[in-house]
Formats: C-alpha cells, structure tokens, sequence
C-alpha cells in the first residue's frame, strides 16, 4: 500500500466513547449487531466521483446505487454506521407517511399526493429489491399496517387519511380485524407494509458497497468543504478528500442553511418488552393520539418483542424521563408486559410544509446534495432519496425533482403550527433564560446529571459525572448560539433551536454543529 493509501478508521478519535449510537441507551438494534468497520482504501491523490458524508440508510443506499452505476465513491461518517436515527427507528416500511396524502392534497396538490404516494411506493419496493438482490439477513417481513380511531373527531381524521390515501393509488381499506387490545371506533388497514432490522440491513447495503470497490472512512467528521471549479475539497485533519460530488447524508445538513430554519427536531420514545401472555402484535398498528402510539414486534435471537413508540416532543422541550414514563405507562394499560428489554430515543426532522426536502443544498456550489425532513418516515424516505439524488447525479434529472426541491419556498399555513415552531427558535437564543435551573449549590446535583446554571453571571451546562466529578461548559450550542438543554434519558445536551446534541462532555454526538461545546474554564 502506498503511504497515501490508507483508511481514516484510526486516524481520528471516536469522540463519542464506547456509546454505539447517539445517546446513552442502546436500541434493541444494538443488542445483536457491531459495527462493520471501515472499508476499503482511500488515496488523497484520487478524485472521486462522490464523497457521501453520512452513513445511515440515505447515505449508504445512495452510495451503493452510485457505486453500482459505475462512479466512484466515498462514504465518511463521524462515527460509524447507524450510528444516528437509523440505528434508533422503529424501522417501520409504509405505503403511507407521517404526512398524510390529505395534507399534501391541500398543502400543494391532488397531483403532489399522486406523486408522493409514487415515490413511497419506489422506495418500499426499492428496499424490497435489495433484501431480495443482495440476500440480505435482515428479518424483512411483509405485513399489514393499521391505523385505527378511537374518538369521533379522529374518525374523521381517518376518514379523510383513508380517502385520500386511495385517491393516491394507495391499497387501503375498512376494517374491524386490528390487532390490537385497544377499544376503537374505525380502522383502516393498510396491505403490503414491512419491518426489518434496520442495522443488519444497512450494515449489508455497506459491505455490499466495499465489496463493489466503494470506501468507508469512520470517525471522520467532514468540516467545511473548500470548491473548485472542478471538485470540492473536505479536510479531515490533515488530509484532503477531493470528489466532484457531495451529498450531506446527515440527517440535516452541517452549516448554516436555510434547510436549518424550514425543519424542527422532535425526540420519539421507543420500548422493546417481552410480553407475559405472547399477545404480540401481528402487523404494524397505529393509533391517532397526539402524539400518536406506533406497536409492533421483532424477533431477534429466537425472542419476540413488543415495540412500542410514541410521546415525542420538540427536541430541547419537553421531559424525556417523563416521556418514557409515560410511554411505559400506556404501553402496560395494554399489554401485560414482563420485562422491558430496552428503552432509547430517537430525533427526526419534521419539514415546515409536511414534505421532505431532497436535491441540491440550497445556496451551496453545484454539485452538493441534501436530504432532510423525513418527518419520522426515514425508512421510506431516506431510500427514496438516494432514488432522487442518484438519478440527480448520474442523469441532471428526477420525476420528483420539483416536488421535493429543498429550494422551494412553500407557504407554511397549510401544515403543522411551523411558525410557532421558528418563533420557539428565537426565543432560545442566548439571552434566554429557558430551562436554567436555580441549583443552591453544585453538592445538591443528583450524580450523572446535567444542569444549566447561573454561575457568577455566567449560564453554565453543568454535568456532575457518576463519582462526583463536575464538569462545566458553555451552554451555547457552536451552530447558532441557542442553549442546549440537558436530556437525562440519554445524558446529552440538547439544542431546542435546530437538534444538534452533544453528550456529556460537550463532545458533538449529531449536527447540525460541527464543533464541539466549549469547557468552561
Ligand atoms: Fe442550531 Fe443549536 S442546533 S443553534
């Protein structure tokens, strides 16, 4: 190997420690999956067709394609594989999304929900193909999905999702078969949704990608790109990696961009419990709460599961141990669970007009792509986007180009309370004084835990590590200057403004920012 032959997987710390996702607790997906380790080798006098910086199932369901179509790629990832949302969905495969077709009916168009139910369709059928292609061991499972009211005002919700659903070309149809001890009103079910383990499933796309001559740099954290009129240049230390392409598979794109003011973060609570009686739930079931419940179960390692999800809130807001509790609470009113097997977190992206935004990186060079907004819908709509942008870069062109333009500016009346959620934005800025609790004296902070306090003027995040030690840092979030709030499930600092988090140590678990937070000295 020539000395500018290497791979990055020992050149740069892992700052997250031993934690193998974003947070303290691990997923039930992290209980039989490692990993898959860098691949490949990387020169810094190649210029590759296209640096994925990501490696969740949009950036590497992107590169695989890209690979396979004859480009020559490279995935780096701060950390490693499914570390992020991916490696904490729920991993549920719909035909519908978090957005309804009726509120993409009256947001943009009757054609606009045809189109998005088309994309969905491509991308469930899209992953179907590579379980099937690739002999992926990954537990992908058809099932039926549904989605059930138990008040009257959410029947009529239902009603409208299940009409417009059908108006989109979607099978769906009455029924009064749920699977579910819930008493309810009305249901729909849903024909030819899927599940899978989304770790084993990406983490084959990515051993796919290595074995078609594709490189994965891990822990290498991609700073600002520096472009040519040829190509664009991200440092990674003192290396270089050049490609003509980029797509910011991270979830939300690093920087500042406007992408940042047009999505919200939100946190979703997830459980995996055994069941005393087996009354697991065959299909995927929703209910119409909100925040909804979401139920399923997995087998992994010969034992079944209950996966329940739901009591999300914004990012930064709200109680995560609360929310558990709460999730806990109804998930027992219903289900005689036995032993709670795991319990974690999750962040998405709700888009400001209820759709995602896929394609070029607005105000960035050309040739810099992005996808971001899945709205809870990542499974679906991250392998829809590697569609989307690889037919960008390898043809100039996609069908949904138009529809899901992260340029486009949408007048944001017809979804969700977006303006409320900007207005919330500023009020985090740094003057606020949200969340700083009035701690008499560090000695009464409970051990592994955070804090925002008033220290001599100055607002500290304090973190008071499990023998005592305490360790104080600025509370101003490195991406726009908002205080982060500290998250006790996952022991993170959490920015309310645009979702970046960092653990404990200030060290940078998830972007939008890059840098780390400050020690306080
Ligand atoms: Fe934007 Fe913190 S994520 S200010």
């Amino acid at each position: 190997m020539k000395d500018s032959e290497r791979n990055f997987a020992t050149n740069a710390p892992d700052d997250s420690g031993s934690w193998a996702r974003d947070g303290k607790n691990a997923s039930l997906w992290n209980t039989n999956t490692e990993p898959a380790g860098a691949g490949g080798s990387f020169s810094d006098y190649t210029i590759y067709d296209t640096l994925i910086v990501g490696a969740g199932i949009t950036g590497l369901t992107t590169a695989l394609i890209l690979q396979k179509a004859g480009k020559r790629c490279i995935v780096a990832d701060a950390h490693h594989a499914g570390y992020g949302t991916t490696g904490g969905t729920t991993a549920h495969i719909n035909t519908f999304a978090d957005t309804t077709y009726a509120e993409v009916e009256k947001a943009f168009s009757r054609e606009a929900a045809l189109q998005f139910a088309q994309g969905i369709a491509e991308a469930v059928s899209a992953i179907a193909h590579y379980v099937k292609t690739y002999d992926i061991n990954c537990d992908f499972e058809w099932l039926d999905g549904y989605v059930y009211a138990e008040t009257e005002n959410e029947e009529k919700e239902l009603d409208d999702l299940y009409q417009s659903a059908v108006r989109a070309g979607v099978q769906a149809e009455p029924t009064t078969a749920v699977p579910t001890p819930v008493h309810y009103r009305k249901a729909v079910v849903f024909a030819n949704q899927a599940q899978f383990h989304p770790l084993k499933y990406i983490l084959a796309l990515q051993k796919e990608f290595v074995a078609s001559g594709g490189v994965v740099l891990e822990n290498t954290r991609i700073g600002e790109l520096h472009s040519t009129d040829d190509y664009h240049i991200a440092r990674v230390g003192e290396k270089e990696i050049k490609a003509s392409e980029v797509v910011y598979a991270t979830h939300i794109p690093p920087g500042i961009n406007v992408l940042h003011f047009r999505n919200a973060p939100y946190r979703s609570y997830v459980i995996a419990a055994t069941l005393k009686d087996n009354a697991y739930p065959k299909g995927l079931v929703y209910d119409m709460q909100d925040p909804y419940h979401y139920f399923r179960s997995h087998t992994i390692d010969g034992k079944q599961y209950l996966i329940a999800g739901g009591h999300d809130h914004k990012t930064g807001h709200g109680d995560p141990e609360q929310a558990f509790a709460d999730l806990v609470g109804y998930t027992r009113e219903y289900y005689d669970i036995d032993e709670i097997a795991a319990q974690w977190s999750a962040q998405y992206y709700v888009p400001a007009d209820g759709l995602p935004y896929i394609g070029e990186l607005p105000g960035a060079p050309k040739g810099i792509y992005t996808a971001t907004g899945y709205n809870g819908n990542g499974m679906m709509l991250g392998t829809l986007s590697a569609l989307i942008i690889s037919d960008l870069i390898l043809s100039g062109k996609s069908t949904y180009q138009k529809l899901f333009d992260p340029g486009r500016i949408k007048p944001i009346a017809g979804f969700t309370e977006f303006v409320k959620e900007n207005a919330d934005v500023v009020k985090h800025f740094v003057g606020d004084r949200f969340g700083i609790d009035e701690v008499a004296s560090l000695a009464d902070m409970p051990v592994d835990s955070g804090s925002i306090v008033e220290y001599k003027g100055d607002k500290l995040a304090v973190y008071k590590d499990p023998a005592g030690g305490v360790h104080a840092l600025s509370p101003v979030c490195t991406h726009a200057k908002c205080i982060v709030q500290w998250n006790n499930t996952e022991k993170s600092w959490d920015c309310p403004c645009h979702g970046a988090r960092y653990d404990c140590h200030g060290n940078v678990l998830t972007g939008p920012a890059r840098d780390n937070l400050t020690p306080y000295a």
